[in-house]
């Protein structure tokens, strides 16, 4: 067993909406500052859509591991896997070698379900809003997780919609 977490990170809507033609669906910068800090330094894994998406390629100061089934994609900046034990076994080398306890899953939706089984931590941001969109989080078996912090964000000027941030840790 390694030391290091897998860990998923997402913000869903009521509806498990996730994204919305190729962005996220809401305005939400609090929540962005959550997943920068949480992130930071960790090695990040991604769907090329959601490597596509980023207004900054690579997502800085963490390494990037991106997943296509097309070998050849080109990623600059980033790492390319064409299967998720790779880019999982990838990972954990990358946060041993950056003294990291944790790995991060951060989309999209056929990502986060290739990644689920294999999850020890989710971190999920549940918006207050049923939303339309194209992109969804699978459902899972929550009683196979605990939740260990919850935090409540109130809408504002910079947040479109109120939210929590809830950590979810796998039971042994
Ligand atoms: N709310 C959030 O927290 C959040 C987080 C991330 C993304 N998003 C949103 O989600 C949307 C993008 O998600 P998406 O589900 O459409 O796309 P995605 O998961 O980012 O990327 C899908 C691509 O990943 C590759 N892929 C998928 N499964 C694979 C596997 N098992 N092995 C190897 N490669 C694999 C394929 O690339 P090839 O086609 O190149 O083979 C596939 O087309 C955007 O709207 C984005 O803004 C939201």
């Amino acid at each position: 067993m390694s030391s290091v977490k897998l860990c998923l990170i997402v913000a869903r809507a009521e509806n498990g909406a996730i994204g919305k033609d190729g962005n996220l669906p809401w305005r939400l910068s609090d929540d962005l500052v959550h997943f920068k800090t949480t992130t930071r330094g960790c090695p990040v894994i991604m769907g090329r859509k959601t490597w596509e998406s980023l207004p900054v390629q690579p997502l800085p100061g963490r390494d990037n591991i991106v997943l296509s089934r097309d070998g050849q994609y080109a990623a600059p900046g980033a790492r390319v896997y064409t299967s998720m034990p790779a880019a999982i076994a990838a990972g954990r080398a990358l946060a041993i070698a950056a003294g990291k306890p944790e790995l991060f899953v951060v989309g999209g939706e056929a990502i986060y379900a290739a990644a689920l089984p294999f999850a020890d931590r989710l971190y999920i941001t549940d918006v207050d809003t049923k939303i339309d969109g194209d992109a969804f989080f699978p459902e899972f078996d929550a009683a196979a997780f605990t939740e260990t912090e919850s935090r409540r964000v109130e809408a504002n000027e910079k947040n479109e919609f109120s939210f929590t941030i809830r950590i979810l840790d796998r039971l042994a």
